[in-house]
């Protein structure tokens, strides 16, 4: 922890391009401050209103399973943009992320009293969203925790949200969700703007470790998705469309970063990184059911043969 005050945070800003991410970063703040809402008076008004009695069975205890370990998973996310509003020392970014802590707070204590309403309180965290989530909690190096954070968490979040959603299961959380996407999206916007600041300067080492951790948290969203493939299907998600989603968000920030490190040095982990991930999915969520069609799959993953 450091103790001493660091007040070049007002230092002058070096490049255009810094200039502009700087002014996008500090705007996340502002407007999230106009969007504000009021979870507790919106989620009174809305069950008034709707009640919660469209939500039975199955599907009841299927929202409540999945709703509980993204109500975990804002948790993570309140905790881990505290731990960034403390880190990081630009102005801007420091700002956005501030936000961001008032904001995830209000997603979790919503996504609780929600669940309480509807089942009685939220279910145990189960092990592939835990290991998912303390990946991120624990790691040291700023750029890993926000690639995790603002990038790839959100990302899966926000599939996952825009699907129920879409689904029309139940309005009362329907409604939350639209209001949950707004604040969700200010949150990838954050990393998208910051991370290439923070890795202009970043070696080839910092990118093969990059890579890995990138790996690291796809693997255990697959197990995630594994534990809860029943619960999923049973609200009509396809998993594979979430994991293509963080799969997209991983090519993404790959192509994010060799732009703005204005050197194109090669790839080194990124396409085997790619090819290992691509193996474990179609192993875990396969296309077909019969065992030799899944281990060609996973073995033309693994060689990079794409049909
Ligand atoms: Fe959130
Ligand atoms: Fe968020």
């Amino acid at each position: 922890m450091g103790r001493r005050l660091d007040t070049s945070i007002l230092d002058p800003i070096r490049s255009k391009d810094e200039a502009h991410r700087a002014r996008k970063l500090e705007n996340i703040y502002h407007v999230g401050q106009d969007k504000i809402w009021d979870g507790r008076a919106v989620l009174a008004e809305l069950q008034t209103t709707h009640g919660l009695e469209h939500l039975r069975g199955e599907k009841r205890e299927a929202v409540a399973h999945v709703f509980s370990g993204l109500m975990w998973g804002e948790l993570a996310a309140w905790k881990i943009s505290a731990q960034l509003a403390d880190r990081i020392d630009d102005l801007g970014a420091k700002m956005a992320t501030t936000s961001q802590v008032h904001d995830e707070a209000r997603h979790f204590y919503v996504l609780h009293d929600y669940l309480t309403a509807l089942d009685g309180g939220p279910r145990p965290l189960d092990r592939g969203t835990r290991g998912l989530i303390e990946t991120v909690l624990g790691a040291e190096a700023l750029p890993q925790k926000i690639a995790g954070m603002q990038l790839f968490i959100e990302s899966i979040a926000l599939t996952m949200f825009k699907a129920v959603r879409e689904a029309e299961l139940c309005p009362v959380l329907s409604q939350i969700l639209l209001l949950f996407e707004r604040d969700e999206a200010r949150h990838v916007g954050l990393g998208v703007q910051y991370l290439p600041m923070l890795m202009k300067d970043a070696t080839k080492l910092d990118r093969v470790q990059l890579d890995a951790f990138q790996l690291r948290i796809l693997m255990w969203a697959l197990v995630g998705l594994k534990q809860n493939e029943r619960h999923l299907a049973a609200l009509g998600i396809d998993p594979r469309k979430v994991v293509l989603a963080g799969r997209r968000r991983m090519v993404e920030t790959q192509q994010m970063l060799t732009q703005a490190s204005g050197r194109h040095f090669k790839e080194i982990a990124g396409p085997a990184v790619m090819r290992l991930f691509d193996a474990a999915r179609t192993l875990a969520f396969p296309e077909s059911d019969r065992l030799p069609d899944r281990v060609v799959s996973a073995g033309r993953a693994l060689l990079g043969i794409y049909a």
